[in-house]
């Protein structure tokens, strides 16, 4: 398997440095960022080049205001007062599922019900493999799903193939970090169950073709599971177009708080499934020695739900929106151009990923020659640059790669080229005291 140029052997092609060169015009229209005020921590630390938004975005002032209006005007246990403020959290959480289900390109007041919330995108993910999989799965079957995973799509697969005395099939990339049909077909065959692969890669920044995926997944009558994690926070997803049957993401990448997770599923999937926590408010009637479920979504929603969360995720859907994602995508792709031909410049950086920048949804991965990505990420916070090192919860692709560790600048709309020229001398001064 070739990987070199994913891992940082062999990076520049023509076409690359065309577009990279092309959208530089655009650079000055960069400099600064009219959205950083939106967000209280980088209006309040003008200093700080924050990259690291793949981890957890930083959240704008309309959300932090929602979570807090929640507890001051309508806080009570949604879902079981008969009293107005009640009634009202109830509300809030409803017109939270319909707003992600509309957001996910469904229908808001159809779809709704089949919008579980949790608490991030691993647990919606634990809660197929651990609820769905186990109906499906037996000795001999397989689960087929990429080698760039986090960990929240791997390890989970791993668990419930165990139980089942199942396989675990991977897919694996191509030199530009490409999974075409070829490797699709020659991995998804008649015994799999379930295919389950990120959308966007947190490392490579690429997108999987999820919906070729899925129908090919379909035609083994398997499941297609996609984690959108990465993808939500960065351009439209249209679960329409992917026809794909579980899709789950976290809140606080797309600008929404910790804590609050989404699993959509088909509704007659999760209708059959059994639950995964148990508990209150899941149940319709319970006796000395047994339970009956409550329909769909809150059969997957034991305990008290974090309203305020939830409310707040509202919040922040109706602020990307506001901004809309044609003006994000535009500034994140000029961005992310930029800050792969910065880097590209300096000859003791490695970039790794797909070479044209157009591939990289908002992260450029690298290493520093000779130098560990911890030191690199912890003398670049020095100079006040945040980003991330290390394995990124995606052991196996950095495995396939032959890398054991990289440093990963991921960029948001709201960066400025600043903030890269910032990790730019950050650099230079890491390897000024390494090799000076
Ligand atoms: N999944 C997050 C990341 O990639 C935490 O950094």
């Amino acid at each position: 398997m070739n990987n070199r140029r994913l891992r940082g052997e062999n990076m520049l092609t023509d076409a690359g440095r065309a577009e990279w060169a092309g959208r530089n015009a655009q650079a000055s229209a960069l400099a600064t960022s009219p959205y950083k005020s939106d967000f209280p921590l980088l209006a309040r630390k003008p200093e700080l080049a924050f990259l690291d938004s793949a981890a957890t975005a930083q959240r704008p002032k309309v959300v932090l205001e929602a979570q807090k209006s929640f507890y001051e005007t309508m806080n009570a246990n949604a879902l079981r007062g008969l009293y107005e403020l009640s009634v009202q959290a109830t509300e809030a959480i409803q017109a939270a599922r319909a707003h992600v289900a509309s957001f996910l390109g469904l229908d808001g007041k159809k779809d709704a019900r089949d919008i579980v919330f949790c608490r991030n995108a691993s647990e919606a993910l634990n809660m197929v493999a651990g609820s769905y999989a186990p109906t499906v799965l037996g000795p001999g079957d397989e689960v087929c799903i990429t080698v760039m995973e986090h960990h929240s799509n791997l390890v989970p697969w791993q668990q419930a193939c165990r139980a089942a005395g199942a396989k675990l099939v991977y897919m694996y990339p191509d030199d530009e970090g490409v999974i075409g049909e070829e490797e699709m077909r020659a991995k998804i065959g008649p015994r799999t169950k379930i295919v389950s692969a990120v959308h966007v890669s947190n490392v490579l920044g690429v997108e999987n073709d999820v919906a070729l995926m899925a129908r090919i997944a379909h035609e083994f009558g398997a499941v297609m599971v996609v984690d959108g994690a990465q993808s939500v926070p960065h351009f439209p997803v249209d679960l329409t177009e992917i026809e794909c049957d579980f899709f789950a993401f976290s809140a606080h990448k797309v600008y929404g708080p910790m804590g609050i997770g989404v699993l959509w599923g088909r509704h007659e999937l999760l209708d059959a499934m059994p639950p995964f926590l148990t508990g209150g408010e899941m149940i319709e009637s319970v006796t000395e020695q047994g339970a009956t479920w409550a329909p769909v979504p809150e059969k997957f929603e034991a305990g008290t739900q974090d309203a305020a969360g939830i409310f707040a995720l509202d919040a922040a859907l109706t602020y990307v929106e506001n901004v809309g994602f044609d003006a994000m995508m535009a500034r994140e792709r000029a961005l992310v151009a930029l800050c792969m031909r910065r880097l590209a410049e300096l000859d003791f950086v490695r970039l790794i990923g797909p070479s044209d920048p157009a591939e990289h949804h908002g992260v450029v991965s690298f290493n520093v020659c000779t130098v560990h990505p911890h030191d690199v990420a912890s003398i670049l916070d020095m100079d006040g640059v945040a980003i991330r090192a290390g394995h990124h919860c995606a052991q196996p692709l950095l495995a396939y790669l032959g890398i054991d560790s990289c440093c990963r600048a991921s960029l948001a709309f709201y960066n400025d080229s600043r903030d890269i020229d910032r990790l730019v001398e950050g650099l230079k001064h890491v390897w000024a005291m390494f090799h000076g």
